[in-house]
């Protein structure tokens, strides 16, 4: 079985990422979204509440019976080989992704020999979409339909304003 693992911080996940999750599903037998900690990022959503906005982002799409969704603490290639997964699949967005992106994928090579990155390009009418501009429309009450999936607007629209009454 060749199994993938799609990791991110998907805070939250946006149709940016379902997309390359649809495309790598139909790549691999089995395709594990896994949400993982990067320490450079301050979070939204818990980890718990971004794995339930994944999967109700997944609820209803096509091709992704073969898709799980995780989480995990600790190196992308521990868990990984922990899943048998010899691949990480990553979307690149634009150029400027690329730098950061092979600095990563040259480093989980040197530490988890065997596990490879494969990269995806975003689609172009979605490679302006990050998690940061989602949170930032948030922000500023933009309706979230067209940059997160309809199922999740409204409870991202609602934790970004919580967030904000709390400060
Ligand atoms: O969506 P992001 O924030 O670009 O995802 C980055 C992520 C979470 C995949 C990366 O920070 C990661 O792999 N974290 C796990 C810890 C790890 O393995 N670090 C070494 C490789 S950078």
């Amino acid at each position: 079985m060749r199994t993938a693992i799609y990791p991110g911080s998907f805070d939250p996940v946006t149709v940016g990422h379902l997309d390359i999750i649809q495309r790598a599903a139909a790549q691999f037998d089995r395709l594990v979204v896994c949400v993982m900690y990067n320490s450079e990022k301050q979070g939204l959503f818990t980890t718990a509440e971004r794995v339930d906005l994944i999967r109700r982002s997944l609820d209803g799409l096509d091709g992704v019976e073969n898709v799980e969704v995780d989480h995990a603490d600790g190196l992308l290639v521990d868990y990984a080989r922990s899943r048998n997964a010899s691949c990480v699949v990553k979307g690149l967005r634009r150029v400027a992704d690329f730098e950061a992106e092979m600095q990563m994928a040259d480093l989980n090579r040197q530490l988890g020999p065997g596990v490879d990155t494969l990269f995806l390009t975003a689609r172009p009418d979605l490679a302006f979409i990050s998690s940061t501009i989602v949170r930032e429309l948030a922000r500023y009450r933009v309706d979230l339909g067209g940059y997160v999936a309809g199922s999740i607007a409204d409870d991202v629209a609602a934790r970004m304003q919580q967030r904000l009454e709390e400060k």
